[in-house]
């Protein structure tokens, strides 16, 4: 090993070149006994320990070896005759790179909740738990790219900043350099978005679809894996104003191509963050039982995080229809005795996290993808049935999660997809663009939207969307 440069602890730890001279950057976790320092660099969950030979070091100097402190260690790489770890560096020379006040850093070496953790997030990476946490939704990412472009699907960047709402729920948030104060008004007295920098009122994308649909319709298969952004004020352990989606768009793809598409890609980057991030899993696994004690007996999950990940790998998702779903739960106890928050009486009711949850969690007991909902609770752009009520739509349901995906087929047929924006007085002047590929080679296709952020939540095992994106937007909720 080369003693110029430091070398990561993750390597360290696996290294038997005992006797040979080591460098390690990082910060203190603990130092015990003035002799024992825990440093960790990130590269790893765990630690390295460093052994200090306090009678021979500057007491000033070992003062400053604090918790958060950043040092730089050079010493001899030994196996350790401590428990839990195979190699330890014996100290020959130790530099302060930080100091860390330990009266006024605020991460002790001690149990510290996930909302205290949320109100020091610039911090928080420097905990086991965020650590594991990142490594985690790093894999992911990195799956996501490498799945499709092993399937030769073409990565598309589309717009941050757009005219259109391609959901047409309104939840957008607007993006002006007007004068919010003393904006220019139009004749009739209405803000002129004319004067607007882009000439036009525009938004925070809420979905990269529509365009993702352009590509599809020349690529043949493409994917888009950016920030989308919602104002619907949904403050749930669910819910961010800032996301992250993946959506693939096929064309050619049926509404079955495209449920097993997206049951693949799940069950693929599962794979890959278990396989590649097997000691950050192990770790997430037993925080969640600690977590888990704290519950009653019966609100305590059935599977622990790694038998619940493999459970999913090993099963085939449950595909009924929505109509067929609304019969489960007409029918199910907590309906009938009043559980549910929100009662299922009829055909048509929108789904609720309760219902879905039910589904997936004491009724099938696997994840399930339910197609063919009503039109009326859909965007305008999926594929009509001929049943005159329905769409092929489908949305993926996850335990302990809800809707982690959401997709459909399309409509290719431009007359039925006009009058169905005009019944939901979705603008079609402004969507010429989007019309256009109806109307110069119109083919049939499907696609679907994975939030990012739900699917690290499943995969980590945390309980709170907030606590798996760096630094969380929610209403009311912009820090850092
Ligand atoms: O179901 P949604 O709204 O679908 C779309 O946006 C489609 N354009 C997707 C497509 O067909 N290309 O959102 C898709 C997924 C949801 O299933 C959910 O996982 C996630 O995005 N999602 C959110 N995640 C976090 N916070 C929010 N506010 C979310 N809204 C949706
Ligand atoms: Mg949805």
């Amino acid at each position: 090993m080369e003693t110029s440069r430091r070398t990561k602890v993750k390597e360290l730890l696996d290294s038997t070149a005992f006797g040979s001279t080591v460098i390690v950057k990082g910060w203190v976790r603990t130092f015990r006994n003035n002799q024992f320092i825990a440093i960790n660099d990130g590269s790893t969950i765990n630690n390295i320990q460093a052994v200090v030979d306090f009678e021979n070091t500057d007491e000033t100097l070992l003062k400053r070896i604090t918790t958060g402190a950043a040092i730089s260690v050079t010493g001899e790489l030994i196996e350790s005759l401590g428990k839990g770890q195979k190699v330890e560096i014996k100290v020959k020379s130790l530099e302060i790179l930080g100091d860390s006040d330990p009266e006024k850093f605020p991460l002790q070496p001690k149990k510290h909740s996930l909302e205290f953790l949320r109100e020091i997030a610039h911090l928080r990476f420097r905990t086991n738990t965020f650590n594991a946490v990142f490594k985690v939704r790093h894999a992911l990412a990195f799956a996501i790219h490498q799945f499709f472009n092993e399937r030769g699907f073409v990565y598309m960047h589309t717009p941050i900043i757009t005219a259109s709402d391609a959901e047409g729920a309104g939840e957008m948030f607007r993006v002006t350099t007007l004068d919010f104060d003393n904006p220019p008004r139009t004749e009739d007295g209405k803000v002129d978005y004319k004067q607007d920098f882009f000439g036009k009122s525009t938004n925070l994308t809420v979905s990269g679809q529509l365009e993702g649909e352009l590509a599809a319709m020349a690529f043949g298969d493409i994917y888009t894996f950016g920030p989308t952004f919602r104002a619907e004020n949904s403050n749930t352990t669910r819910h961010l104003a800032e996301f992250w989606m993946i959506e693939p768009e096929m064309a050619f793809y049926d509404l079955n191509d495209n449920m097993q598409l997206a049951e693949d890609l799940l069950k693929y980057v599962i794979k890959h963050a278990m396989s590649t991030c097997a000691d950050e899993i192990e770790f997430l696994k037993n925080r969640l039982l600690e977590e888990e004690k704290q519950k009653p007996q019966d609100e305590r999950s059935e599977l622990d995080l790694v038998s619940k990940l493999n459970f999913c790998l090993e099963n085939n998702f449950e595909r009924l229809t929505y109509t067929e779903a609304i019969e489960i739960l007409k029918n199910s106890t907590p309906n009938k005795k009043k559980k549910f928050k929100y009662l299922i009486e009829s055909w048509g009711a929108d789904l609720q996290s309760e219902h879905e949850r039910f589904l997936v969690e004491k009724h099938f007991k696997k994840p399930v993808i339910l197609t063919d909902y009503p039109k009326d609770i859909k965007a305008f752009y999926m594929r009509q049935n001929d049943d005159g009520k329905t769409v092929r739509a489908m949305d993926i349901l996850f335990p302990g999660i809800g809707e982690i995906v959401g997709g459909s087929q399309r409509e290719e047929r431009l007359e039925l997809l006009e009058k169905r924006m005009q019944e939901m007085h979705i603008p079609a002047e402004e969507l010429y663009w989007y019309l256009d590929t109806r109307r110069f080679g119109s083919a049939p296709h499907a696609g679907f939207g994975l939030g990012f952020e739900r699917l690290v939540l499943f995969v980590t095992g945390m309980t709170n969307i907030r606590d798996v994106i760096a630094f969380p937007r929610a209403p009311k909720t912009a820090e850092f």
